[in-house]
């Protein structure tokens, strides 16, 4: 039995604060239950847009830039893209001043659509393909960052004019994140290697290119991380490495870009990034090498991904199904699941999940919340207390899911992906529509 969703007039929301912790900053809770984000009941969206969906609250991702702004005076933040874009992200990234990590064609395509500012663009890529380089070098992106020693010469055949580029390096710095997230190691698939002289090797190939313009240094070590000492440690690694460049070649490299990876917290008593004393102590780390390398201070660049958008976002799902197994196991399985978010199964992700519409401190039970795909595996939170009267109908709201989950979605079973819903001031409008089944089949063109 699927109950009729209940709309909450937009008028009154409850005003309970549902504290920071993995929620965005505009969550509430209240007496009747309904939480509601941006001053827009959840279960108005659900009614209005369906389920899944995302939803994504504007007002906090604009915060979110102000911060990291604010916390690197003088410096420059770029958002990577990856974590989660469309065109209306890309708007508020550029009106909030911050420039753009791009990785493909596909998400430089939609940079250009809303004319981002090139030069305050990035390209980013171990393997770009020649699409990716014919884009990027088309639409006069301000930077690329060498990944590997064949880019070198590939791009300098291709560029219409001097390009800037940056040079990764894998600074030997272990992040102690997920094995799939540490990329500041030497034995994995980003950069080029500092340890064995690779990395000096790539810049005299490069500064022996004429129409190349090396102007820094980049690096990014993992993701997910909360505290600075692996950044710190390949600042000032870098900072040598800047040291040694302009003592060989007499080069003084202006810009020293750290990657992304700051940390969000999933789930609430996760650790959080105290986001003033991270980049202070970074900063600091640059100033004291660079005051004892005699080097000016280099400009930083941070690539903050996650920590823009994650906790911006929220996904809404309704419950299908409910099983009470023998073992005394609960099984709730709502209409979304892997297709929406892979997380759980690629990195063993936590979620925080509530029910939308229930008093607080209705009796409680350990639930897991299963995905509606065909297979096992499709688990999006284990043991998270629900409602112990949890029935198909309900409506479920899974906290930070605003990076790496549109991003990073896909169409097993031919599942179309859920729409992004902005909200903002009590209103709410459609970022990215609904995916149909006449949309998947319009690919599907052989007969
Ligand atoms: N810059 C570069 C060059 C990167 O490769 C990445 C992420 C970032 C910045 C942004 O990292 P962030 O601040 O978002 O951690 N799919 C994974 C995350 C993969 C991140 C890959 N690179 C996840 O869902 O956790």
């Amino acid at each position: 039995v699927t109950q009729a969703p209940v709309v909450t007039p937009i008028s009154s929301p409850p005003a309970g604060e549902m504290g920071r912790g993995p929620w965005p900053r505009t969550a509430r809770a209240g007496g009747t239950g309904v939480v509601s984000v941006g001053g827009v009941a959840l279960r108005q969206i659900a009614a209005e847009y369906g389920t899944p969906a995302y939803v994504l609250d504007e007002q906090d991702v604009r915060q979110e830039c102000r911060a990291y702004l604010a916390a690197f005076p003088g410096g420059e933040v770029a958002y990577a893209g990856k974590a989660f874009l469309c065109r209306s992200m890309a708007r508020w990234v550029d009106e909030e001043g911050l420039s753009l990590d791009v990785c493909s064609a596909g998400e430089l395509s939609v940079a250009a659509s809303v004319g981002f500012p090139p030069e305050k663009l990035i390209l980013h890529g171990n393997a770009k393909t020649p699409d990716d380089m014919h884009a990027a070098l088309e639409y006069r992106v301000g930077r690329i960052v060498i990944d590997s020693l064949s880019e070198i010469s590939r791009l300098a055949a291709q560029v219409p004019q001097r390009q800037r580029v940056l040079l990764r390096v894998t600074p030997g710095v272990d992040a102690h994140t997920h094995a799939a997230l540490t990329t500041g190691i030497d034995n994995q698939k980003f950069g080029i290697s500092m340890a064995d002289g690779a990395a000096a090797d790539a810049v005299r190939r490069i500064v022996a290119q004429p129409c190349l313009d090396l102007v820094g240094l980049h690096c990014h070590i993992g993701s997910q991380i909360t505290v600075p000492d692996g950044h710190e440690l390949a600042a000032r690694r870098l900072t040598g490495l800047m040291a040694a460049i302009r003592d060989e070649h007499g080069i003084t490299l202006g810009q020293l870009n750290l990657g992304g990876g700051l940390g969000v917290a999933y789930a609430d008593g996760d650790p959080e990034l105290d986001l003033p004393a991270f980049a202070r102590r970074l900063r600091a780390a640059v100033d004291r090498e660079c005051a004892a390398l005699r080097l000016p201070v280099p400009r930083i660049t941070v690539e903050p991904g996650r920590a823009i958008v994650a906790r911006a976002g929220v996904t809404l799902y309704r419950v299908i199904s409910v099983k009470h197994r023998p073992d005394g196991h609960v099984f709730v399985a709502v209409d979304g699941g892997m297709s929406d978010n892979p997380r759980p199964s690629l990195y063993g992700a936590s979620y925080t999940v509530r029910v939308v519409g229930r008093p607080a401190g209705s009796a409680s039970q350990p639930a897991t919340v299963a995905g509606r795909h065909c297979e096992a595996g499709d688990i999006l939170a284990r043991d998270v207390p629900l409602p112990v009267d949890i029935r198909p109908g309900d409506l479920l709201v899974t906290a930070c899911t605003g990076a790496y989950h549109h991003s990073m979605a896909a169409n097993y079973n031919m599942v179309g992906r859920p729409p992004v819903i902005a909200v903002r001031d009590g209103h709410a409008r459609v970022l990215v529509r609904r995916e149909t089944d006449a949309d998947l089949r319009r690919r599907d063109v052989g007969m």
